[in-house]
């Protein structure tokens, strides 16, 4: 089986020139799916709910999901990032097994060490590799003596979101994950997308798309195989930022009126627990579950005179004119066209603009606007428990890990 699972070339291509960054390898069992991702000005609009119809599967199919969850163990890749690391101790709280693959130097710039790690995860048992080459990632995982993998989670992301980067980690790193995955035995793929997928505009969006596509081609191919994917809205992470400096004294800084966009934040806690639900809960298979937080959808402008509120002062914003993004891009673009070297400058442009202007949000198949109706809610932490924490103990005392540009 694992020889099967081994791709017809055992490294993937090594050039860094983005033409040749993109393909897609030619896996054995991984027929290319004919998903392609969309580049269409304007982006494509795929509602993530209603994008498949699960395929029922028959229990004696999947032996595992009538298993208790201390005989299942659940592989983890991207377990030392922000998500993963929650996934980790929630699979744990819930009694599965957990096997949790890291690097050797592991967190934003290699900060953690390999017994920092195994400290921080235990008891799962860490397995350091290197998720972008399929062979070392195989070998490793069988060699490390856990016996068969019932399930898999990932939450393997590029740290940056450059435009090689994206397809090194969000798709061929994943793409490992899944193929090593299915050579261990697991019949259940858990993927930690992002709603903003549903709009591809950016590298690491079309890099996340195009490995649901190879998701979606494999439960087609074997039945006795599901997956769910998971396209969370906005992370507290992100929205908590300008906590300290407000506190502080200063503005808030948002873009146009505070209205262009919204989301409906939710913790990692509550993430990592849906996150978990998906491998046991049939409804969840074979489904793409975009997902937020409890409560309504927040503009910038609410997060800010929520901030303010509980800081008892009066709000005062500054409002930064969106064209100034898209100055700024415009001249990126431009110089990295003669210096390549500026792809991934022009790149963090559109990354900030897209979180500066379009919601977090499902997009509604109906009327093309986002909807906060449409976008499921879970969990019970909010926003402004978290604003309080934050301003009480301060951005270090919240677990967040360094932040990455996401
Ligand atoms: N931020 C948001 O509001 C938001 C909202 C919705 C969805 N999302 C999605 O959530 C994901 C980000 O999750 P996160 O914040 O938990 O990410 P993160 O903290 O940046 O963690 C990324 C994980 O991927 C691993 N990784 C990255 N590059 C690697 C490489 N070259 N080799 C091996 N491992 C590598 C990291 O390992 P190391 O520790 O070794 O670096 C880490 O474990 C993204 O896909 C994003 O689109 C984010």
């Amino acid at each position: 089986m694992a020889a099967l699972l081994l791709p017809v070339s055992s490294r993937l291509p090594k050039s860094t020139a983005i033409a040749s960054a993109r393909p897609t390898p030619r896996f054995l069992s991984f027929p290319l799916t004919t998903a392609k991702p969309c580049r269409r000005r304007g982006g494509c609009s795929i509602l993530a709910s209603s994008a498949t119809s699960p395929s029922p599967v028959a229990a004696e199919a999947q032996p595992f999901r009538s298993l208790p969850p201390s005989e299942t163990t659940v592989l983890v890749t991207g377990a030392t990032g922000y998500i993963g690391r929650f996934v980790v101790r929630e699979l744990l709280r819930r009694g599965h097994r957990v096997v949790a693959v890291a690097r050797p130097r592991s967190g934003v710039r290699g900060k953690n060490s390999p017994e920092e790690v195994v400290s921080d995860l235990a008891p799962a048992r860490v397995v350091f590799s290197d998720v972008t080459d399929p062979g070392a990632l195989l070998a490793d995982l069988s060699g490390s003596g856990h016996g068969p993998v019932h399930a898999a989670v990932c939450c393997l992301a590029s740290r940056g979101g450059g435009v090689q980067d994206s397809w090194r980690v969000d798709y061929r790193a994943t793409l490992h994950t899944l193929q090593a995955a299915r050579s261990l035995g697991a019949a259940h793929f858990v993927l930690l997308s992002a709603v903003c997928v549903q709009k591809p505009l950016l590298e690491f969006q079309r890099a996340k798309l195009r490995f649901e596509g190879e998701l979606a081609a494999e439960a087609a191919r074997d039945p006795a195989f599901t997956y769910s994917v998971v396209r969370p809205t906005a992370f507290f992470k992100s929205l908590g930022g300008q906590v300290e400096a407000v506190k502080k004294g200063n503005p808030y800084v948002m873009f146009g009126d505070g209205k262009l966009c919204a989301c409906k934040p939710i913790s990692e806690e509550d993430l990592a627990s849906f996150i978990a639900d998906c491998i046991f809960d049939r409804e969840k298979a074979n489904k793409v579950l975009p997902i937020g937080g409890p409560g309504k959808a927040l503009t910038p402008l609410e997060q800010g005179e929520m901030l303010f509120r509980l800081l008892g002062r009066e709000p005062r914003f500054i409002r930064v004119p969106i064209q100034i993004m898209d100055g700024l891009i415009w001249v990126l673009d431009g110089l990295a066209k003669v210096f390549p070297g500026l792809e991934d400058a022009a790149e963090f442009g559109k990354i900030g603009r897209y979180y500066a202007s379009e919601s977090m949000l499902v997009l509604d198949p109906e009327t093309g606007e986002y909807s906060d109706e449409k976008t499921p809610s879970y969990g019970k932490d909010t926003l402004e428990h978290f604003f309080e924490k934050v301003i009480r103990e301060g951005m270090a005392g919240q677990e967040l890990g360094e932040q990455t540009i996401f």
